[in-house]
């Protein structure tokens, strides 16, 4: 890739892009909220999809065992995990992955658990295929200095399961608070999800983007009840930057969920885009030089933005990701009234998440700020709130 680093396009240039991100709000509105990066995608990828117009090669997706065997490189390499390359099913998104996969072994009414502060979409994925949710909230240690702040709660966990829930939807590392669950708290969950009977779907699409000196540690990579228990889903989507291509993946590696995953309809492949499939495993097998260099990028601009919030929204309180390029912050010091992110959009012209979209009202004073941008544009998103604090 050369020694260009990885960076942002032009305010001109990104202004100009189709995307929900630049186009959901007025032009003066500095879009911080939904999870896309405003850097350039990768060489390999581009050059692919150029390949793929040039030929006129736009039909329906056909076979493509060369993507399980990306991944299973990339998850080798990255992680040292061994995924059977064959043991992988295709779907439109994560979104679309999960919900199928819901449906086909659900029953409307049972209950499925999530941890929140989480992905908003968690809340209307298990409403939409008629599941009830239950939330174990994340526990959030303060006092810890340097030590990650937010825990799963394994206890509030084993409280749902032993009443009666049957799937538990994870983020594996945590939107919004860029936590990576540990080996300990994944084996011990994976002993939970097989004394209760509870299906794991491990959603690990951010995981690609861990931090140096972070280790992400993928569910079904810990144990065998982990195995028995758990499907990971993921996809290049978020990492490369590449949501609008459409296409993502379930991987299992135990024959109880390789029985469950039968259910999921074959259509669910056919409904995939090949673009999508094929810059997937063009991510996985071409990009490890682009992703070191987008990490670099935003491990500097996640030091950029504690060290601005610091200085310039001192009391905001928020921590160092381990993974990913989103941050929650509390924001109660800044005094915005009961909705923090309106205050923010009609005020400062920032758009930022509320924190209630990731799980009611305990969030009320937080928000989610996405910063994958220039540190120019972090800088001015937070002097547009400084200037309206009270
Ligand atoms: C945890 C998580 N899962 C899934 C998605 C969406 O993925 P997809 O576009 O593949 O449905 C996102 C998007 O931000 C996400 O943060």
């Amino acid at each position: 890739m050369s020694d260009k680093r990885v960076q942002s396009d032009s305010m001109a240039e990104l202004k100009a892009r189709h995307s929900s991100k630049w186009r959901r709000y007025a032009p003066d509105v500095l879009p911080m909220h939904v999870a896309e990066m405003d850097f350039q995608i990768a060489e390999p990828i581009k050059a692919m999809l150029h390949d793929f117009v040039e030929r006129n090669d736009l039909g329906y997706l056909g076979p493509i065992p060369e993507l399980g065997e990306a991944f299973a490189g990339y998850a080798k390499r990255h992680w040292d995990w061994d995924v059977n390359p064959r043991n992988f099913k295709i779907a439109t998104d994560v979104a679309v992955a999960t919900v199928e996969f819901l449906r086909a072994i659900s029953k409307p009414g049972e209950r499925a658990v999530i941890s929140s502060p989480v992905y908003s979409s968690f809340f209307r994925w298990i409403g939409e295929v008629g599941l009830t949710l239950v939330d174990a909230p994340l526990r959030h240690n303060e006092s810890a200095e340097d030590a990650p702040h937010w825990h799963l709660d394994l206890q509030a966990i084993e409280d749902a399961f032993a009443a009666g829930a049957k799937y538990y939807l994870m983020c594996q590392p945590q939107n919004p608070v860029g936590r990576i669950h540990t080996r300990e708290e994944l084996i011990a969950l994976a002993e939970l999800a097989e004394k209760y009977g509870v299906v794991v779907i491990s959603d690990e699409i951010h995981a690609p983007l861990t931090y140096r000196g972070e280790k992400f540690v993928p569910y079904l990579s810990v144990s065998d009840a982990a195995r028995r228990t758990g499907v990971c889903i993921t996809s290049s989507s978020k990492s490369y930057n590449l949501a609008g291509l459409k296409a993502a993946i379930l991987v299992w590696d135990s024959p109880e969920i390789a029985e469950l995953v039968k259910a999921i309809p074959d259509d669910t492949h056919w409904r995939s885009s090949i673009l999508g499939a094929f810059s997937m495993t063009v991510a996985f097998n071409d990009c490890d030089e682009w992703l070191a260099s987008c990490l670099a990028t935003l491990d500097e601009n996640r030091h950029h933005m504690l060290a601005e919030l610091h200085a310039k929204l001192p009391g905001v309180v928020a921590h160092l990701p381990q993974n990913g390029y989103l941050s929650m912050w509390e924001v109660s010091a800044l005094n915005l009234g009961d909705d923090p992110a309106g205050a923010m959009l009609r005020d400062a012209k920032v758009a930022v998440v509320p924190g209630p979209d990731m799980g009611g009202a305990n969030y009320k004073n937080f928000v989610r700020f996405n910063f994958a941008c220039s540190k120019a544009q972090i800088t001015d998103a937070i002097e547009r709130i400084a200037a309206i604090r009270k």
